[in-house]
């Protein structure tokens, strides 16, 4: 199909949130009265409606408004979507007072979630994992990163990244890869120092050089804290995966103080994640680095911990963004844009830093910046549509989603929340 076929033109837009201050007013590069032409999976025009083309060589399917608003498609850039089972009895236990290590270290916890992970057929998690991205889309996000993390055995990690790969062909939203098998440690090497340090050998020696031949993942990440992994396991994890030509990316002091944000920043790390308890070191650290902060407010709410106070990250001028953490045992939400009301309202984001943290600074956060989480022309076609005429209301009513569809590589769908609350047989 020649690609003047798949022109999409958007017009009557009330005001285009382009998320580059270059592109229009304020933060948040606001154009009023707006138009955008896409050509194939590309913007080719994005800009007040007066200058817009107006003869095409092909008649584009042109989509009215009527003076509502369009954002990038969000992007959400930390999941772990790919699990079975659910964490209710953790979640009750947490209720009465006890702590998420004391679960953790008695078998529950993340070990809880691997016994039904690795239970569960490969067409069971491929249908989970896309019903969460479908819940996810439904909020706006056009690109999901996905962990794995649930598996903690060479043929169960892999299989759990070829579910990802299986699933990415199914769902509206690119999921982007990462191996995460330092994620904790199996039941088998919890024993000893020896069981500790042959798990850790399998993911550097076995696990690594897999993934990356088969081109299964693009970062590696590492949960580096009290009851998961120490600061030189997680190095020996990280440099073996960056020798390799992995991106990295670290769960980093939410539990406890451990050094993993400065470990981030030391080897060049795209993200580190959570920063509870980064002190202002760390947070200099991670700006001189370049590596974006991604705040975690549904695992802190979860967890009922404090939220890190925004302006120690603005001045220490580290890149903020926001994801939802999606998974059941600390943060089972696929609400993005609640997750960065929450960030505004208890960390002290402002409610542009908000809406960039789940654009453009998450984008920066997958390094993805060059081609999405900003729309001008020559990014990716990917955009979400709101029911709004003010771009703050997208983080003010709780738990609303005006969101009335997302534009994919160019195409347009309804992502009606309703959609995906209907009844499945099965399901
Ligand atoms: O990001 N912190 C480590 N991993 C997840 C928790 C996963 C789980 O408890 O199942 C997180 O919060
Ligand atoms: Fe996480």
């Amino acid at each position: 199909m020649p690609a003047s076929k798949r022109s999409l033109f958007l017009t009557g837009i009330g005001t285009l949130v382009t998320c580059d201050p270059e592109r229009g007013s304020g933060p948040l590069g606001e154009v009023h009265d707006a138009a955008v032409l896409c050509e194939g999976d590309r913007v080719v025009f994005a800009g007040p409606q007066s200058e817009a083309p107006r003869t095409f060589s092909e008649e584009p399917l042109t989509l009215d408004l009527d003076g509502h608003i369009v954002t990038p498609g969000l992007i959400d850039c930390h999941t772990h979507i790919v699990y079975a089972g659910d964490r209710l009895d953790d979640y009750e236990a947490r209720l009465r007072g006890e702590s998420y290590t004391t679960i953790s270290g008695a078998g529950g916890g993340i070990l809880s979630t691997v016994r039904a992970t690795r239970a569960a057929s490969d067409e069971v998690l491929v249908n989970l994992a896309e019903r969460r991205a479908e819940r996810l889309a439904a909020h706006g996000v056009t690109t999901i990163e996905v962990k794995s993390g649930y598996g903690l055995d060479v043929d169960q990690e892999l299989r759990l990244l070829e579910v990802i790969k299986r699933t990415d062909r199914r769902t509206i939203a690119d999921l982007v890869p990462t191996f995460l098998g330092a994620h904790s440690l199996p039941v088998e090497a919890r024993r000893s120092e020896a069981g500790r340090r042959a798990y850790i050998d399998s993911v550097v020696h076995e696990m690594l050089p897999q993934v990356v031949e088969r081109k299964l993942a693009r970062f590696c990440d590492v949960f580096i804290d009290d009851g998961a992994f120490r600061l030189d396991e997680g190095r020996r994890v990280l440099e073996a995966a960056k020798d390799l030509g992995l991106s990295l990316k670290v769960h980093a002091e939410q539990i406890t103080h451990t050094g993993a944000s400065a470990l981030a920043a030391e080897l060049g790390a795209v993200s580190a994640e959570h920063l509870e308890k980064a002190t202002d070191h760390d947070l200099r650290a991670l700006a001189t680095a370049g590596t974006v902060a991604v705040l975690l407010p549904g695992a802190a709410l979860f967890l009922r911990d404090w939220h890190p106070r925004a302006e120690r990250f603005r001045d220490a001028g580290v890149v903020m963004a926001v994801a939802t953490d999606f998974n059941p045992g600390t943060s089972p939400t696929a609400h993005l844009p609640l997750m960065a009301q929450i960030a505004v309202l208890h960390s002290g984001l402002t409610l542009e830093e908000g809406l960039l943290a789940i654009t453009r600074h998450a984008a920066q956060a997958l390094g993805l910046q060059a081609e999405r989480g900003s729309i001008r022309a020559g990014m990716k076609a990917d955009l979400a549509l709101f029911r709004c005429k003010d771009p703050r209301e997208l983080l003010y009513e709780i738990g609303a989603n005006p969101c009335a569809g997302i534009v994919k590589s160019g195409r347009y769908h309804r992502v009606e929340a309703a959609r995906t609350a209907r009844i499945r047989p099965g399901s």
